[in-house]
């Protein structure tokens, strides 16, 4: 059964990301789910030093075995002044310094959202770039805005914005049994 890797790039305990992400994961039918949580990988913040004096933490290793691991993955990003959260951006440049392919081939269904009328769109465009550059498929992405008017436990409210969704996981669900 093919893998599929979901996590926030967030580490809020209630992060609106990372309830979109396994929302998502949890539509792609007759797949092994792993929901990830961010706050299960804390790390330092890196440091070329502190790389030199005490290595690699083993919390990065895991992190990297579980994107080495998955044929697909579902990452929500969250939007810190238009940019990642610092949470992410220290994963991201720690598994980078475990292996800087550790992204290449890997298929990404890239979301964000936000509470704001944008849904961390900013932060979307940006990373799309990032994990293109680093070799990943972003097989399609997608913004929710406006979070708590949009998304309910039923899921999301919007006919249009939730067929767009829909429509994007299943071209991804399609891209992982290729
Ligand atoms: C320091 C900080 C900066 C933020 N900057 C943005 C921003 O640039 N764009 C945006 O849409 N929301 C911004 N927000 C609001 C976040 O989108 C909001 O906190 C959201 O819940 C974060 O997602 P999460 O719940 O998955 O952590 C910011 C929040 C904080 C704390």
């Amino acid at each position: 059964m093919n893998k599929i890797l979901s996590f926030g790039g967030s580490n809020s305990k209630k992060s609106i990301n990372k309830t979109l992400a396994n929302y998502a994961a949890n539509q792609v039918k007759d797949v092994e789910l792993t929901l990830a949580d961010l706050n299960d990988y804390e790390l330092p913040v890196y440091s070329f030093d502190l790389e030199n004096e005490s290595g690699i933490p083993e919390k990065a290793k895991d992190f990297k075995a579980l994107i080495n691991d998955a044929d697909g993955i579902i990452i929500s990003l969250a939007e810190h002044n238009g940019m990642p959260t610092v949470a992410f951006k220290n994963v991201f440049d720690w598994i980078s310094r475990v292996d800087p392919k550790t992204w290449k081939d890997k298929k990404i269904l890239l979301l964000s959202t936000s509470p704001g009328a944008r849904g961390a769109k900013s932060v979307l465009a940006l990373m799309k770039e990032v994990f293109t550059r680093f070799g990943a498929q972003i097989i399609a992405d997608f913004s929710l805005p406006t979070f708590y008017d949009n998304f309910s436990e039923e899921g999301i409210k919007n006919i249009d914005l939730s067929k767009d969704l829909e429509q994007k996981i299943k071209s991804f669900e399609t891209s992982i049994k290729q």
